[in-house]
């Protein structure tokens, strides 16, 4: 009896320094956020995300109705807040966007479109651990109308228009070359700079 449980030991001591090693063998690289996750890995992601949702979350429906007033100050919060990663057209072609692991979702795709309301707004709420998405909730979720309102523009974002695009780059974070750049065209507009206008040759 005692012998079989040293042997069994022995078993499990060699499977823990055999898989120590093996994980040792993969380890490098594996933090990495260059890759791109396969589509099988991004499924099964998926899959355990949606059944980690809170049912009672996936039952909500969207408790704000939707009017101009709500998609357009949405729109604005969307462009302040979440177009850095997403982009004012929900693209997710950005600077930064294609670069996290996983990449930032086009979220005008169906598999995102196809999302319910209330599962949206969790991950508006709550985010998503371990990738670039943060968690935008303050407050409990009963309280968060400006998740929900994104929720609104986030199924707006097939049909939007080039006007509120255009509308939405005057509230996009500027960066500082940006700024700079801003800085000097208002302080030459404001007749400050020394720049003559005769310099202008069109
Ligand atoms: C710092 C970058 C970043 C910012 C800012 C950001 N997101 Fe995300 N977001 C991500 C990344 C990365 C993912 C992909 C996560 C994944 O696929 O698991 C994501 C995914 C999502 C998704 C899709 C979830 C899904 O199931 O695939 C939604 C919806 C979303 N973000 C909404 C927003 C909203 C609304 C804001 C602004 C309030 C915002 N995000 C701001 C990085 C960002």
């Amino acid at each position: 009896m005692f012998r079989r449980i040293k042997w069994l030991f022995l078993l499990f001591v060699l499977f823990l320094v055999g898989g120590l090693l093996a994980a040792l063998w993969f380890l490098p690289g594996t933090f990495s956020a260059k890759a791109t996750p396969p589509a099988w890995e991004v499924k099964i992601a998926r899959f355990i995300r949606h059944m980690a949702t809170p049912s009672h979350f996936l039952k909500m429906g969207n408790p704000i109705p939707v009017s101009h007033e709500i998609l357009a100050e949405a729109r604005h919060h969307f462009a302040d807040h979440c177009a850095t990663c997403h982009a004012n057209d929900g693209s997710g072609k950005t600077h930064m966007g294609p670069n996290f692991y996983p990449p930032v979702p086009d979220l005008r795709d169906p598999v995102i479109q196809s999302m319910q309301d209330g599962e949206l707004f969790y991950v508006i709420h709550f985010g998503i651990r371990l990738t670039g998405m943060p968690a935008w909730g303050k407050g409990p979720p009963e309280q968060d109308q400006e998740s929900w309102k994104l929720v609104h523009f986030i199924r707006h974002l097939p049909n939007i228009t080039p006007e509120e695009i255009a509308e939405m780059k005057k509230d996009n974070p500027l960066t500082r070359v940006e700024r700079e750049q801003q800085e000097m065209l208002d302080q030459f507009l404001s007749g400050r700079d020394a720049e003559p206008a005769t310099s202008h040759h069109h």
